[in-house]
């Protein structure tokens, strides 16, 4: 498990990383959210024991890292440079690091991630001749080489294709559920951290601006938001007329035949009554799930104007 306890990274002038606090468990799939600069990188090598923290501690089983070699072996890691030696082949970077981290039945295992990730064909190529999608794809069979129980990965699906950032998640998901894996990832893909993290801390300028549930979050996040779906010939305008006359109320959308309409923080959205008193014929009224990266901007936002 991590612990992030008071943890803070200055580089001269610059905080980095200010004062955070959060901890993550085993079979969690984590992820660290946060604007470019927000401090994401810096937090994953602070945890890494690549970087001495200014104040605070970064812990995995309790321990920092930079003095546990030991337990470094059971982490694994994807930077955003991939780890890789330009000039070996891919089969003889994942060769050397199988020997460095002692791992058992290393043919197998690097026969099997080659297949995984569709870099058999390629594999006795140097990786300096590989596209920057296939070394994301070795860089993480790299990773994962040694089964650890700790996996963090900054931006692991940059740069690959829908079809490889699909096998990706889908990996992750499996590590965590299969091998209990903890999992800690960096990602501004806001749809993949809301597919696969059950967790996550955002980050602003170096602070922690919310650290929860993906469920929670969306809970106390405000705005909630109706479709409604007008039957076929109801005039828009009427039911938006209609509309503009409820109670806290924020913004009226009309789109053709449906209307969204955005209510104010906390409100209990109940526009049925007032359209039928009316007279007017709906079809559908539909609560709008509100998106991970509605969510994630609304918060950014608000602490941006305190
Ligand atoms: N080695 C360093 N020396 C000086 N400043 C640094 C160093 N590493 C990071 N910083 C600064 O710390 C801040 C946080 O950087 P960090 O790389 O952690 O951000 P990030 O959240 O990973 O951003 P991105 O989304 O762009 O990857 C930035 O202002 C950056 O310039
Ligand atoms: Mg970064």
């Amino acid at each position: 498990m991590i612990e992030v306890k008071n943890l803070t990274k200055k580089f001269k002038e610059t905080v980095a990383v200010d004062n955070i606090n959060f901890e993550v468990k085993s079979g969690e799939v984590f992820g660290c959210l946060g604007h470019n600069g927000a401090g994401k990188t810096t937090t994953i090598r602070l945890i890494l024991g690549l970087l001495q923290p200014t104040e605070g501690k970064a812990l995995v089983w309790g321990k920092p890292l930079s003095q546990h070699p030991d337990l470094r072996c059971k982490v694994g890691v994807l930077l955003e440079n991939d780890g890789l030696y330009e000039n070996l082949t891919g089969v003889q970077n994942l060769n050397y690091y199988a020997s460095l981290y002692d791992v058992t039945s290393k043919e197998e295992q690097i026969t099997g991630l080659l297949d995984f990730t569709g870099l058999a064909n390629r594999c006795n190529d140097k990786v300096g001749t590989y596209s920057r999608g296939m070394r994301r794809k070795l860089g993480l069979a790299r990773a994962i080489l040694h089964k650890p129980s700790v996996l963090l990965l900054d931006e692991p699906s940059a740069g690959l294709d829908p079809e490889v950032q699909k096998m990706v998640r889908d990996l992750i998901l499996n590590l965590a559920k299969e091998y209990n894996m903890l999992i800690f990832l960096n990602s501004h893909d806001l749809d993949e951290v809301e597919r696969i993290c059950s967790r996550v801390v955002i980050l602003q300028r170096g602070k922690v601006v919310a650290c929860d549930s993906l469920v929670n979050l969306r809970r106390q996040s405000s705005e909630p938001a109706v479709e409604i779906t007008l039957a076929a010939g109801q005039p828009p305008q009427k039911a938006v007329d209609v509309l503009s006359t409820l109670d806290r109320v924020n913004r009226i959308v009309p789109d053709g035949n449906r209307v969204t309409v955005t209510f104010e923080k906390h409100a209990a959205p109940d526009p049925l009554p007032a359209l039928i008193g009316a007279g007017i014929k709906v079809e559908e009224v539909k609560k709008l799930r509100r998106s991970l990266e509605d969510v994630y901007l609304e918060i950014i936002h608000r602490e941006e104007k305190q």
